[in-house]
């Protein structure tokens, strides 16, 4: 039976669909039946990322209103017939996603699937809190920046009180030479699942609608190859670069510190 992954942050523009597009590509070409969620009620973009825009013709706001069934909902990718994605409702609300039946919903989708991925709306809103009661591990994707992290440790409350774990923690668009994700991390209490360079070739390959793993930047897909793998349970052991950065200035602004 597969795991339940939910991304979700704090912040908005942090990089959370980004992330969820890349590594359902990255484990549909590890031959693993990957179903990705686009939770963000009235706001979908995944379709987009994923280059499926011309084929969404039913949503999961569809099936939660008996207007097809839940496959119909199920959108295939083109080049990967493994990789599906289920928009939640473009016309929907929030409200019309109660907690049990999204968990009855998912439960039924784990025995089809060997790894979901959930792309949270950004926040602590409603959908968010939903997501908290059905996921088996969570991810907050942060930038380095204060108000992000702020608000990634708001949310790690959030999830810490009503699971009583903490979530694991991705850094983007780091700058290597001053920031230190791992130490990042540890002042957050959280486990750093990864970090991701800030990346111009990752960037406009978004801006052209194409694939995350067709950006040609090394650095990117090495970096999100290392977080796949660690979701699915290995071992590795910390880049050099995700714990050399000193404990740069952000950090000391953030924690209050001289
Ligand atoms: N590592 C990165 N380097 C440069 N730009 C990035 C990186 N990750 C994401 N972006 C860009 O940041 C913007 C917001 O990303 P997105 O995934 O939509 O964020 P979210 O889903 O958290 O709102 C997009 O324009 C995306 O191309
Ligand atoms: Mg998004």
């Amino acid at each position: 039976m597969s795991k339940v992954w939910v991304i979700a942050s704090g912040k908005g523009g942090v990089g959370k669909s980004t992330l969820v597009s890349a590594l359902s590509v990255i484990f549909a070409e590890k031959d693993l039946r990957t179903l990705v969620i686009d939770a963000d009620v009235g706001l979908r973009n995944l379709d987009l990322l994923l280059g499926l825009q011309d084929k969404v013709l039913y949503e999961l706001y569809d099936y939660i209103n008996e207007r097809c069934f839940l496959e119909d909902a199920l959108v295939a990718h083109l080049a990967y017939p493994n990789l599906k994605l289920l928009i939640a409702g473009q016309e929907a609300k929030t409200d019309d996603f109660k907690v049990e039946e999204l968990k009855k919903i998912v439960e039924t989708l784990k025995n089809d699937f060997d790894i979901i991925l959930i792309d949270s709306p950004t926040g602590i809103g409603k959908v968010f809190q939903s997501l908290i009661e059905l996921y088996d591990e969570c991810v907050l994707v942060s930038t380095s920046d204060v108000v992000s992290l702020r608000d990634a440790e708001k949310t790690a409350s959030v999830i810490n009180i009503r699971r009583r774990n903490s979530p694991y923690l991705v850094i983007n668009k780091v700058d290597f030479a001053s920031e230190s994700p791992d130490k990042i991390a540890l002042a957050l209490d959280m486990c750093l699942l990864g970090a991701l360079p800030e990346s111009n070739k990752l960037h406009n390959t978004m801006l052209l609608g194409k694939s995350v793993t067709e950006c040609g930047d090394s650095a990117v897909l090495k970096a999100l190859n290392i977080i796949a793998s660690r979701m699915q349970g290995l071992e590795i052991p910390a880049k050099p670069e995700e714990n050399q950065g000193m404990f740069n200035k952000i950090m000391r602004i953030f924690k209050g510190g001289a």
